[in-house]
């Protein structure tokens, strides 16, 4: 079947290598991918919020499958837009339908779900510019540090993260004041979790999942999970603290109560579910839920599948998924992304990129990539690209992707050097 790809990032790039090796897959078009994914597929110049020409785009070239990488056309409506449409109804999409997608869209909407499910979370309220003063009351109840989310989508940066009391009753009235714009018009205030994260991912067809392996992700831009947040350093699979007994908890506690929350409220389901857990003490609980696979984390999850996943989407499209197992390579994966010196503030774009020499078992994923006329690969975004090794064990994907990162260069590029450091400490 042809089949449409909807993202840009080093996410889709891996997600498009596994679906281009499917025997299911004839042709595989990517919106508007990047400079790696043009080596697996054909790019489409289409912008997956304009409804109506993705429509045509699927018409036009006989798509039988749209998988959708980010949650934004996703929050949006692109999979009930194909529903709903009679000449498109009869196409699989891989994400979920609005009122699904709300698990990522809103905090407040997720945690009301949680707390439906008996999912174990942090304690919450939510507060509107009416209950300003309830919500610096609730604040004086709780320990610091003292969390606070703007409710909607607010491009990764709506998480507060505060210790002292005045600050956080501040910065509670500035967010609904509009820091956030609309995302901030609610704020979820809760109790603080403190424990390692990890993520977690299910495929579901709204009734039956499979869970792929778990990753671990550093957000921030500095050693030692210092600086600024970013989209996402580099990422390790599997965790070696998620073993056999935490996951059996996770899966116990949070994915079929999750799973069953689905179906029982009726909310059609079809795809990747992304669980951001906090481990408290060998208990998990849910920090966030997104309606998409995490990048980086799909760098170093993917690269592990080896099932076919065109042949998981039909049957997660048909609601049958009960019929498939995934086959997961033993192999450790350990993703080390390199990013354009500045981000994630400003930074240059267009810089020519020498890609070093190949290595055996490791993957270059390119995400904000592009190539001028003359095939040059340039820059063409924070985030530029990673590699992703597989070895038998953690220190032996490090060494493998350090080794590879380290063969490339740009101008002024920049990565982390203590990717799964933590980790190895643990299991010392
Ligand atoms: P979110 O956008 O919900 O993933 O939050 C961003 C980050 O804030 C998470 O990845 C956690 O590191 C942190 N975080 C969110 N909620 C909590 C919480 N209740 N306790 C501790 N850390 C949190
Ligand atoms: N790596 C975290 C995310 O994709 O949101």
């Amino acid at each position: 079947m042809n089949i449409l790809l909807i993202g840009s990032g080093g996410r889709e790039h891996a997600i498009a290598v596994k679906i281009a090796h499917s025997a299911h897959c004839s042709k595989l078009y990517i919106a508007p991918g990047n400079a790696g994914t043009a080596n697996v597929g054909e790019n489409v110049d289409l912008d997956s919020m304009d409804f109506e020409a993705v429509g045509r785009f699927v018409i036009d070239h006989r798509v039988e499958m749209v998988v959708v990488g980010p949650e934004a056309p996703l929050v949006a409506g692109l999979a009930d837009h194909f529903a709903e449409t009679p000449v498109l109804s009869h196409v699989k999409v891989i994400g979920p339908q609005r009122q699904g997608a709300m698990l990522e869209g809103s905090k407040d909407y997720a945690k009301a779900f949680m707390m439906r499910h008996k999912i174990p979370t942090a304690q919450y309220r939510t507060f509107t510019p009416d209950t300003l003063s309830d919500g610096q009351t609730f604040l004086e109840s709780l320990q610091p540090p003292y969390v606070l989310k703007a409710d909607g989508l607010a491009a990764g940066k709506g998480v507060l993260i505060i210790d002292t009391l005045d600050e956080a009753k501040q910065q509670l009235a500035e967010m609904l004041d509009g820091k956030f714009g609309s995302a901030s018009a609610s704020v979820v205030v809760e109790e603080y979790l403190s424990g390692i994260e990890l993520s977690v991912f299910i495929l579901t067809d709204g009734s039956h999942y499979l869970m792929l392996p778990s990753a671990k992700d550093y957000k921030r831009i500095g050693e030692g999970d210092t600086g600024l947040n970013t989209g996402g350093m580099g990422s390790v699979s599997p965790v070696p603290f998620a073993d056999k007994e935490f996951m059996k908890k996770v899966e116990d506690r949070i994915v079929k109560p999750t799973v069953r929350g689905l179906r029982d409220e009726k909310i059609p389901y079809k795809g990747f579910l992304f669980i951001g857990l906090m481990n408290c003490n060998g208990d998990p609980y849910v920090i966030e839920y997104n309606v998409r696979m995490g990048d980086p984390e799909t760098e170093s999850v993917f690269p592990r599948l080896k099932s076919d996943v065109v042949d998981l989407f039909v049957h997660t499209a048909e609601g049958s998924l009960d019929q498939c197992s995934l086959t997961v390579d033993s192999r450790t994966a350990a993703c080390v992304m390199m990013v354009a010196g500045g981000y994630p503030g400003s930074y240059a774009k267009g810089l020519p990129i020498d890609l070093g020499t190949d290595a055996d078992d490791v993957q270059i994923f390119h995400c904000g990539t592009r190539r001028d006329a003359d095939g040059q690969l340039l820059t063409n975004g924070g985030r530029v690209l990673c590699a992703t090794a597989l070895a038998p064990s953690l220190p032996e994907a490090l060494l493998k992707s350090y080794n590879r990162v380290h063969s490339i260069v740009w101008d002024n590029c920049y990565l982390r050097r203590d990717i799964g450091q933590d980790l190895l400490k643990l299991m010392q």
